[in-house]
């Protein structure tokens, strides 16, 4: 199964391509042997401290000269420009990822306004190609073993190189993929990958971010290993409502057998409770050999009693242990978590979790945050789903695309359910491989409670087409997964998908008859897939639509949508229905409904882009939560208004309210379920106080809002005081503008400057304002200059002479150049080289640095007649000089290189006809963070960097007291 290495082909390799990478690299002989138990497996997170830098999707040149090398994708290993193990990437920014670079960008009016906005796409050929690449070592020991790489998921088309060898391309977005790298490496060296990102198209009508923005793995096994994704677990309980209930689980895997033999093996499956006690076991031997190159499926059975059941409340989680042995010793180890539960989409009552009907209270979430893009780490992410859970929220659908599995990990132990959702509906290999790839990755997450194959698939929903190829697709997804149902969220029904849908999924009731469509498929469950699409702005009590911005009472929206009531009502009253998701949980950038330009952002969340509650967060909360809550609305800062009336508004769960304005009573009414309470209030400054009361009277909660003064000072509020130290984890702090006496100022704009210090970063600012073009991140400006024009001359022994002056006259030398492949060429014995770079419009604060390649096996090297090295040997990894700003010239700068040929040709790592051995690296240093609140509130985000301390954030506005917050990372 390896192929056999032949030397003669190898030598005609190297003569041939100049391009070719180090013999070291090729594949080795794997023998079968046995690894220590504690390198069964390995996950490694592979985020930090890769090196980004922009290509150009309309210019080859701009675009590192890639796919210029003739036989770049017509032999194997012949990847050029940065897909070339050789190039030189030291003038890249480093990034750790996630890493989204549309959120780097500026807004500009050209960018597509459902996608936020920004310059990246068709008309920003610049901006829209992102290259990445990250060295990393592999042992000699790991030599024998299976190596893959997994990308979590990066927007979008991107195309993946490893030494130089092509892996693939995975064109969407949203799949994550797996390149099995293993014959492709340097063992006992380094390795480079390269990935070159395309972002010029779009998927979906959303802001969608640009570049490797969720994680990336590095997975080591043992040639006989569980394939990737490759167990699948899911339980039955005999009775889920019992307090001891007794529960099967069904654990299946699939083997793959990468070693050079067929092998028997057996494959041991453990369940570990919580506190890591094993609670059940089973093993299985396979009958016959598993052929070499091949792979064995086999499920077992293991009885689990008074099983823990996956709840909303109790979200309980087991450990699925796979183990491989061959001959008494353990070739893997694969760990999953899972939950047991059960679930049922019933025609009649709706969705039961566990035997229990639970409501679907639901919201859509697409995936970006404010600060980050697309880029969230994972504590974000379970920021965010704590966030909808404090509304009440149970559910998320994913729309419109697969989540990234670490969204998921969150759901499953925070307890949320989801609806995952696939990208595009269709039957072609494209669509459902990708479908597989979801499934397959995601179905043993507890939370995952029904598929989504489409989204208004508008060309298919009506025709019979979409008829038959739901039919197909939900034929083809229950083979990999027959223990969920399947969904399609559908604007119109009636015909097509709807006749076929497993589930039927219903965006928007004003848009159906869906009584009507219960009768006619009394059999089918239903579910509200979007719901309301209602449009708010955080804080916001009158239209401001030059501002972009909309009123926050839950008014009804237009003719075609509901208002979040109406929905919740709509559903509230068909208990058939399983119930909705709000379209949506969180506002997202693009699709500005109902503005254009220069809005950037949507608004149809009950939170805002940060998370911030709207107040219709607390209205749902209202219907959604039982802890006694009131909330009054709006704000009570209306100079100017004293006499009129505002319309007063309280959201909540008692029985009834009593509303106050200065101490008087307005009144006592009850509250009716599901709905809210109106007053019409003369304004008058002062205090405005909604009291909250049981059946019996009794008060159990109230809401005030006052008039404030003005704006006095900042405030932070961490939501986390201590993060872990693993380079990944954030504390999300909120700023707050408040008057003297502490009460947040409901209209303050103020700009506040924030300061850190300690081992942190600031990965992220936002206010949740619809309309602001202030940047989300500011970041260090890093640019590349060329030393181009080099011409060399021969000398007789390298001495350092005349030619190191700036005004020397080389006009008779040769241009350097490489020979061509079929010339016969020996350099001279010693040659000097000079090469010229521009330095225009440095900033002043702006720092440069020489970067170089050897240009033979000694060198000494002068910049505008200054010497920086002198007699360096040949070092493979290259030269850097930061460069003196007093030696620099803005004109015309000139690199003398003094050399002596390289004994080896192929010691030279770059081309004179391409990029050539040096470029400066000028680097404008990021200005200072900072932000406006936006009606009182801003969001920071803090990443720890993997050092411990004290962090130190301090925030500063003109004419406020200033604020600091400590952040232990730990
Ligand atoms: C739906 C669509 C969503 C979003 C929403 C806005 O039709 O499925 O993705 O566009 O409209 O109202």
């Amino acid at each position: 199964m390896y192929t056999r290495f032949s030397f003669r082909l190898f030598s005609a390799f190297l003569i041939f391509g100049f391009f070719c990478v180090q013999s070291d690299i090729l594949p080795a002989q794997v023998q079968f042997a046995a690894p220590s138990p504690a390198r069964v497996r390995e996950r490694i997170l592979m985020d930090a401290s890769w090196r980004f830098a922009l290509g150009n999707a309309a210019d080859q040149h701009k675009d590192f000269d890639f796919a210029t090398n003739p036989f770049f994708f017509a032999k194997a290993g012949y990847g050029d420009g940065p897909a070339s193990p050789k190039f030189d990437d030291r003038t890249w920014r480093v990034v750790d990822l996630p890493h989204d670079w549309a959120v780097e960008l500026p807004f500009d009016s050209r960018g597509d306004g459902n996608h936020g906005s920004k310059a990246i796409g068709r008309n920003f050929p610049q901006n829209s190609v992102g290259w990445y690449r990250k060295s990393f070592t592999i042992p000699k020991e790991d030599q024998g073993r299976r190596i893959g790489i997994d990308f979590d998921g990066v927007y979008r088309d991107a195309l993946v190189w490893v030494n130089g060898f092509y892996m693939g391309t995975e064109p969407s977005g949203y799949a994550s993929v797996h390149y099995d790298i293993s014959n492709y490496l340097n063992y006992g060296g380094s390795n480079e990958i390269a990935v070159r990102v395309n972002a010029t198209l779009e998927e979906g009508w959303f802001y969608e971010g640009a570049g490797i923005y969720r994680h990336v793995w590095l997975t080591k096994t043992s040639p006989i290993h569980v394939a990737h994704d490759g167990t699948f677990v899911s339980s039955t309980v005999t009775d889920p409502t019992a307090d001891h209930p007794d529960a099967q689980v069904t654990a299946r895997f699939t083997v793959q057998n990468d070693g050079e033999d067929d092998a028997y093996f057996t494959v041991v499956a453990q369940i570990e409770d919580a506190a890591g006690k094993v609670v059940g076991e089973a093993n299985t031997t396979s009958s016959k050999a598993t052929a070499a190159g091949g792979s064995n499926s086999s499920s077992v059975v293991i009885a689990v009693h008074d099983a823990k059941l996956w709840s909303l409340e109790t979200p309980y989680l087991y450990k699925l242990m796979t183990t491989i042995e061959y001959d008494g010793k353990e070739l893997d180890r694969y760990e999953i978590s899972f939950g047991i539960r059960t679930i049922r989409f019933d025609s009649e009552h709706g969705f039961l979790l566990n035997g229990k009907h639970v409501e679907i209270q639901g919201t859509n979430d697409h995936q970006d945050h404010a600060g980050v893009g697309v880029a969230l780490p994972d504590t974000l992410n379970a920021f965010r789903i704590e966030r909808l859970k404090e509304t009440g929220s149970n559910a998320i659908r994913t729309s419109h695309h697969p989540p990234t599995p670490e969204m998921l990990d969150a759901c499953d132990r925070l307890g949320m359910l989801v609806l995952d959702e696939s990208r595009q509906m269709g039957t072609t290999h494209t669509d459902s491989d990708q479908l597989r790839r979801m499934i397959e990755r995601d179905r043993n997450h507890p939370s995952v409670i029904l598929w989504s194959l489409g989204n208004e698939e508008w060309s298919l929903e009506w025709s019979v087409l979409g008829e038959r190829i739901t039919r197909e697709l939900q034929a083809y997804a229950e083979r990999l997964d027959p223990t969920r149902n399947f969904t399609v969220a559908l604007s119109g029904s009636g015909e097509g998908i709807s006749l076929s849908s497993e589930v039927l999924g219903f965006n928007y009731y004003l848009q159906h008859h869906i009584d009507e469509m219960h009768k006619r498929f009394p059999e089918r469950p239903i579910i509200g897939t979007e719901e309301s699409s209602s449009e708010h702005t955080r804080g916001v009590y009158f239209d401001d639509l030059p501002h972009q911005h909309l009123v926050a009472y839950d008014f009804e929206a237009d003719g075609k949508h509901a208002s979040l009531e109406n929905g919740w009502r709509y559903y509230r009253a068909r208990p058939y229905a399983a119930g909705l998701f709000y379209w949506t949980g969180f506002d997202y950038r693009g699709e500005t409904t109902p503005f254009e330009w220069p809005a950037i952002s949507s608004q149809f969340g009950i939170l805002d882009t940060c998370g911030f509650f709207k107040d219709s967060a607390y209205l749902v909360q209202s219907w959604w939560t039982d802890k006694p809550m009131v909330h009054l609305l709006p704000h009570w800062n209306w100079p100017g208004k004293e006499g009129q009336h505002i319309e007063v508004r309280v959201y909540s769960n008692a029985s009834a309210i009593e509303l106050f304005l200065n101490g008087k009573s307005l009144g006592r009414k009850p509250m009716p379920r599901d709905s809210h309470l109106e007053w019409k209030v003369a304004y008058q400054p002062g205090k405005l106080l909604a009291r909250g009361f049981d059946a019996a009277g009794k008060e159990i909660a109230s809401d005030t809002v006052e008039t404030t003064s003005a704006a006095a000072a900042v405030q932070l509020i961490p939501n986390s005081a201590k993060i872990e130290a693993d380079g990944e984890a954030v504390s999300v702090i909120t700023v707050r503008v408040n008057d003297a006496a502490g009460r947040m100022v409901p209209d303050a704009a103020n700009q506040i400057v924030f300061t850190l210090t300690g081992p942190g970063k600031i990965i992220g600012v936002g206010n949740g304002d619809p309309a602001s073009h202030e940047p989300d991140k500011v970041i260090d400006t890093v640019g590349e200059v060329a030393v181009a024009e080099w011409r060399s001359h021969a000398i007789d022994a390298r001495t350092d002479g005349p030619e190191t002056a700036i005004g020397f006259d080389d006009s008779s030398w040769e241009r350097a150049r490489d020979p061509r492949w079929d010339e016969q060429r020996e350099d001279p014995a010693a040659s000097v080289f000079r090469g010229t770079f521009k330095l225009a419009d440095m900033a002043p604060d702006a720092t440069s640095t020489l970067l170089l390649r050897a240009v033979g096996d000694s060198q000494s090297i002068y910049v505008n007649g200054h010497l920086l090295g002198k007699n360096l040997a040949n070092d493979p990894a290259g030269y850097a000089y930061k460069l003196d700003r007093t030696l620099l010239r803005q004109d015309r700068n000139v690199v003398v290189i003094f050399s002596k040929r390289f004994a080896s040709k192929a010691d030279q790592l770059f081309h004179w006809n391409g990029p050539g051995p040096a470029a400066v690296q000028v680097v404008t240093p990021a200005p200072q963070w900072k932000r406006s609140v936006f009606n009182g509130l801003a969001q920071i985000l803090v990443q720890s960097t993997a050092e411990t301390g004290d962090i130190h954030l301090s925030a500063i506005s003109a004419g406020l007291k200033p604020a600091d917050v400590h952040i232990v990372s730990q």
